[in-house]
């Protein structure tokens, strides 16, 4: 059974907060976290990007899973009172069951147990057909004879993913026969994916908009976030290789106030109530992949966290204490929140390094930070979020990983926002950087 403990607690008056992860997504939320009047030590981790050592004291040591006694001893020595969990390896791993430690800290995020619902895509496709959830349907095979049957048995396009968690890498969405059966066999035979790939879910191929609709979660309230859409294909138009996300933008158009109580109450109740008659409570941020097919809204795929760059979009016109809302969240007292957003809409383009997203080009120098946020009008304003970024040895940060600065505007509605971040990432310069310049294009297109 996992189901944590209900602790009514107050947020303390300086509440030490440590942030797990390194990237922009943490970026974002460390941002807001230290607006909160009620902020104390934020704590950041030692591979953290200079975006986040610059709001934050660096932990002494890394988050090492094998090495968890060292790092509790950390968190207590440093009074931490809450853990915020941005990526689901941590979550996999087990870090929430590790470290939720009430009345002395809690942990943002689910338990390893309620975060299987991102790390085994197969067993999330089972929960959410018992429950009844509108989805891609789909079967699981660990066997290659029985994968390749159901493919050739099959006429539409499909998809094949590997059950485990693959850093986004593990989804082949297929134009085919050949493209499925070459998929399959990869992951069944040639194990490219290694053991997240030992189980494979072919599902049908949905067609239409696709989504991010995210949600605070306690276990009994269900808080809807406003509705945001990535933009995971590498070139402008749609084109090349899906990555980790180049650009996002919400509040969508396409998620009306019909469509988004349509997914509460078709996809997130009844998955909440499919974990709870396994006595499982979920606790964080549920994050359901939709496609908007001309059958209502479908689910893709569950995450267990925030998504990146969602939550630089969210983050940017998040109103009032987030620091309140996590820990709300954290110790089932979420019916007290009280969560909006700023009106208009947040445009984050992703500025990423050559080569990204197979191996991208790190090491460079970054300039024009300051200038990008520098543009914009009295009622608009710019935030560049880190994430692939490291000190350098001058006092300029170098890139390195793939996807290197959330370039995030605000301002007066989707097409002014998208144009901002657009014009305000051209600023942004290291050798070989570029970006899509079409983030939210595909809704403005659709609307105008
Ligand atoms: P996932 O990691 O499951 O979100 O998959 C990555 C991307 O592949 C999604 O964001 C979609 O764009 C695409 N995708 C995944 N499953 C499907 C599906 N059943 N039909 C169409 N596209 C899909
Ligand atoms: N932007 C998609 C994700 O975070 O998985």
């Amino acid at each position: 059974m996992s189901k944590p403990k209900n602790h009514p607690l107050p947020l303390p008056a300086k509440c030490n907060v440590f942030i797990a992860g390194t990237g922009g997504r943490e970026h974002a939320l460390a941002w807001k976290l230290k607006q909160s009047p009620r902020i104390g030590k934020l704590w950041v981790d030692p591979k953290a990007n200079v975006g986040l050592r610059q709001l934050g004291e660096v932990c002494p040591q890394s988050l090492d899973p094998k090495n968890k006694f060292h790092f509790k001893r950390f968190l207590e020595k440093e009074s931490i009172h809450l853990v915020v969990v941005g990526p689901e390896t941590l979550l996999a791993a087990g870090f929430a069951d590790e470290y939720h430690d009430p009345p002395n800290r809690l942990v943002f995020g689910p338990t390893k147990s309620a975060s299987k619902l991102e790390w085994d895509k197969a067993w999330c496709k089972q929960v959410l057909r018992s429950a009844g959830v509108p989805m891609a349907e789909g079967r699981s095979f660990s066997q290659l004879d029985g994968a390749l049957n159901y493919i050739n048995s099959r006429e539409d396009p499909l998809v094949v993913k590997a059950t485990g968690l693959c850093a986004g890498k593990g989804v082949t969405v297929c134009d085919n026969k050949a493209q499925a059966i070459a998929a399959a066999t990869a992951a069944l035979e040639a194990k490219v994916y290694g053991d997240a790939g030992t189980t494979i879910v072919i599902e049908e191929r949905l067609h239409g908009q696709e989504i991010s609709v995210l949600a605070l979660v306690d276990g009994k309230t269900i808080w809807m976030l406003d509705a945001c859409q990535d933009h995971k294909q590498l070139g402008d138009g749609d084109i090349g290789p899906n990555t980790g996300g180049m650009g996002a933008y919400s509040p969508t158009p396409l998620a009306t106030n019909d469509v988004l109580r349509m997914i509460e109450r078709d996809v997130f109740v009844p998955t909440l109530d499919a974990l709870r008659r396994e006595e499982i409570e979920f606790r964080g941020v549920l994050f359901a992949g939709i496609i908007l097919t001309h059958g209502g809204p479908k689910v893709l795929e569950f995450n267990c966290r925030f998504g990146d760059p969602e939550t630089q979009s969210l983050m940017a016109r998040w109103r009032g204490d987030l620091l309140e809302s996590l820990w709300l969240t954290a110790s089932g007292q979420l019916d007290q929140a009280n969560i909006s957003f700023d009106s208009g809409a947040s445009c984050c383009v992703v500025v990423c390094a050559a080569g990204y997203p197979i191996k991208p080009k790190i090491g460079d120098p970054i300039s024009g930070i300051d200038a990008a946020q520098s543009l914009g009008g009295a009622q608009e304003k710019v935030i560049c979020f880190h994430a692939g970024t490291a000190p350098g040895n001058a006092a300029v940060p170098i890139t390195s990983g793939g996807r290197v600065i959330g370039v995030t505007a605000v301002a007066a509605d989707v097409a002014q926002a998208s144009r901002l971040a657009t014009q305000a990432a051209a600023k942004i310069h290291f050798e070989g950087a570029f970006f899509r310049h079409d983030i939210g294009g595909r809704v403005l297109k659709s609307i105008v």
